[in-house]
């Protein structure tokens, strides 16, 4: 997608000018450049008060012809992926534009013999292989809605995620591969469904050979469902405000929230951020190394990558499996210009002896990318000096799943870049900082609460089933302002550099979780009575989870409690959410009023011992020292 990229910097300044000016003129030229089966009537209607977009209004489109017919008329033969599987002996498979053509087409046909029509939710826990791929863009080709979930989840987490989107087809395989371990995906599916009516068929990907036992009539394999079917589907016909998929994510109350994202913004962000951070040409490879579980997996590995026709890689396994060398070794064997990853990977490669990066050829690397955390200093020297040589531009992409993509980044090596700084906005992207009561901050270097102030095509539209959610979590603390949940500050350049979340969510390893739904984990436990978690910053991981919890008399062994505690959290959650610490106390400390201080627990997780500022409003002062004492 050349036609939409940025080619200066100079150029950059002229477009984010333009995108503020006229909006509407900006974003048309750039919409223009996909395939639309009828062209919008209005470009943009809004209202961050009463919290309501649309984008393209009129417009009508199938994402996936612009990532499929519109790349087979150009070049059919072009890898669209390289699959790189966990173990190194094991043999890669590529796929060609033409090739996932063909694949996406059996897949819809096959979801459409089992009655899956437009609008309906499809749940897809996979793992990293080609067919989740397929799998997303099958349900976009009939308008099926996805809703992908990371398989790291459990079959709680995944019953909730099914159950609230009343979803009527899952997709799964009967296991994966993780480092050397196996994940029994299918009984895990199994398990969920026992509490989930909704769901019709179950669709398993034969990965592992694992033989997996199949409930009649609800359960059919993959390729029994793909037998057979035409390699020819006719893509639906969408509005460009229809929901094209939903993805969960943890907020700093209740249940992760489903998060809305639509067809036709989706499309155009997704695309043009990707050919502008990244400065693809045609003939890169490109490798982002997150899950299609997430966020940065559908825009990057899967939507904004296939729309410019890129070539990607898609990796199976994981960084240090089977040693610390493994992503540089990948680098080197398709010779990736582009790389992009999270800087908790970074920093537990950076652990490791320096021979494990140096023994590659990593010349082809043009652009490395970071993402999911703030990356710290020492990390980013690292990335710069032994990834980049001292000349790949690194270039720190600020964003979230409600934003559907980039937001802040420097473009390739065009715009200036500083170490931890997230750079410049995105044309298009207006933000604010603000402080507590809401004003503007205006001067250098000061931190406040990042918002939007202008909506963006690929914007979330609403939190699934419950939109008064949507206004309230994101729309409710700054009048007419998009807010991101985020503290950051603007350097004397306008350059952002993002501190990190100011609510209850904290980041694991670049993973959202909400402390609410870990202590909802938690309080399910035998042991426990009340529970506070916090994050703490650690060394490798960005934050740790530190639990405090109060128990009852049931049980006097600290060591089964914790032991209990951790595997509440693997039934309701996942072992993603595994905490680093707990610690059991005899009280939390509370205002009069019942709320968890948790600024003082904070502390204390962060290793303060006495400066607790004003404790007097906590109904029993002592605590606090209780819990330093245990601590
Ligand atoms: C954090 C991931 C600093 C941030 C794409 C945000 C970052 C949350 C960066 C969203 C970055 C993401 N620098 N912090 N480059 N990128 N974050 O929804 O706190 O999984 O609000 O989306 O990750 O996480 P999510």
């Amino acid at each position: 997608m050349k036609a939409i990229q940025i080619n200066s910097f100079e150029e950059y300044q002229e477009k984010y000018t333009k995108s503020i000016t006229q909006p509407e003129a900006f974003w048309g030229e750039i919409a223009f450049n996909f395939r639309w089966k009828k062209k919008w009537d209005t470009i943009l209607n809004w209202d961050f008060q009463d919290f309501q977009v649309d984008w393209f209004k009129g417009g009508k489109l199938n994402i996936t012809e612009t990532i499929l017919e519109e790349n087979i008329v150009k070049n059919p033969d072009k890898v669209a992926y390289y699959w790189e599987k966990k173990k190194k002996k094991d043999q890669h498979k590529s796929i060609t534009y033409l090739e996932l053509y063909y694949q996406v087409c059996e897949l819809a046909n096959g979801l459409k013999s089992l009655n899956v029509q437009k609008g309906d939710r499809v749940c897809i826990y996979m793992p990293m292989v080609i067919e989740s791929v397929v799998a997303m863009l099958a349900c976009a080709r009939i308008g099926a809605v996805h809703s992908v979930v990371f398989a790291g989840f459990s079959a709680n987490a995944l019953a909730d995620r099914i159950n609230d989107a009343a979803v009527k087809v899952v997709l799964t395989a009967d296991g994966l591969n993780r480092g050397d371990k196996k994940v029994d995906l299918k009984s895990m599916v199994d398990e969920a469904l026992v509490s989930c009516s909704t769901v019709e068929n179950v669709i398993v990907l034969d990965c592992i050979h694992s033989n997996p036992k199949m409930k009649n009539g609800r359960d059919i394999f993959y390729h029994d469902l793909i037998a057979g079917k035409e390699k020819k589907c006719d893509a639906a016909i969408m509005d460009a405000e229809d929901m094209l998929f939903i993805l969960y994510t943890s907020g700093s109350t209740g249940k992760p929230k489903g998060v809305v994202h639509t067809c036709g913004g989706y499309m155009v962000y997704t695309a043009y951020t990707f050919q502008n951070a990244f400065q693809y040409d045609s003939k890169d490879v490109f490798w982002c190394t997150a899950d299609i579980g997430w966020i940065t997996g559908h825009s990057y590995i899967v939507y904004g990558s296939l729309l410019c026709g890129a070539t990607s890689v898609l990796f199976e396994g994981i960084p240090t499996f089977p040693d610390a060398g493994r992503f540089w070794e990948i680098i080197e064997k398709y010779k990736v210009n582009q790389f992009y990853t999270a800087p908790t990977a970074i920093r537990s490669l950076m652990s490791f002896d320096l021979s494990f990066v140096e023994k590659h050829d990593l010349s082809s690397l043009k652009i490395i990318g970071s993402v999911g955390e703030p990356i710290n200093e020492e990390a980013w020297n690292w990335y710069y000096k032994h990834v980049g040589k001292n000349n790949c531009p690194i270039i720190d992409t600020w964003w979230q799943t409600e934003t559907g993509g980039i937001m802040l980044s420097g473009l390739g090596g065009l715009s200036p870049m500083k170490a931890t700084f997230a750079g410049y906005p995105i044309p298009g992207i207006q933000l604010e900082l603000l402080d507590t009561e809401g004003n503007k901050i205006q001067e250098a270097n000061a931190e406040g609460y990042l918002c939007v102030k202008f909506p963006w095509p690929s914007m979330i539209r609403t939190t699934y089933g419950d939109h008064e959610r949507c206004q309230q979590t994101y729309f409710s603390n700054y009048k007419g302002y998009y807010f991101t949940g985020d503290g950051a500050k603007r350097d004397e350049h306008g350059m952002y550099r993002i501190i990190g979340r100011v609510d209850d969510v904290i980041n694991v390893s670049g993973h959202r979780f909400g402390t609410a739904e870990i202590e909802d984990a938690i309080n399910k436990n035998e042991y426990a009575i009340e529970s506070a978690v916090v994050g703490f910053p650690h060394d490798i991981k960005g934050q740790g989870i530190y639990v405090f919890v109060v128990v009852n008399t049931k049980e006097t062994d600290e060591n089964l409690i914790k032991s209990s505690i951790i595997d509440s959290i693997a039934d309701h959650i996942g072992k993603i959410a595994k905490p680093d610490i707990i610690q059991v106390v005899k009280g939390l400390p509370k205002t009069r009023s019942g709320k968890i201080m948790r600024r003082i627990l904070r502390k204390i997780a962060e290793g303060e011992k006495d400066n607790f500022g004003d404790i007097s409003t906590l109904l029993d002062p002592n605590v606090v020292q209780c819990i330093l004492e245990t601590r």
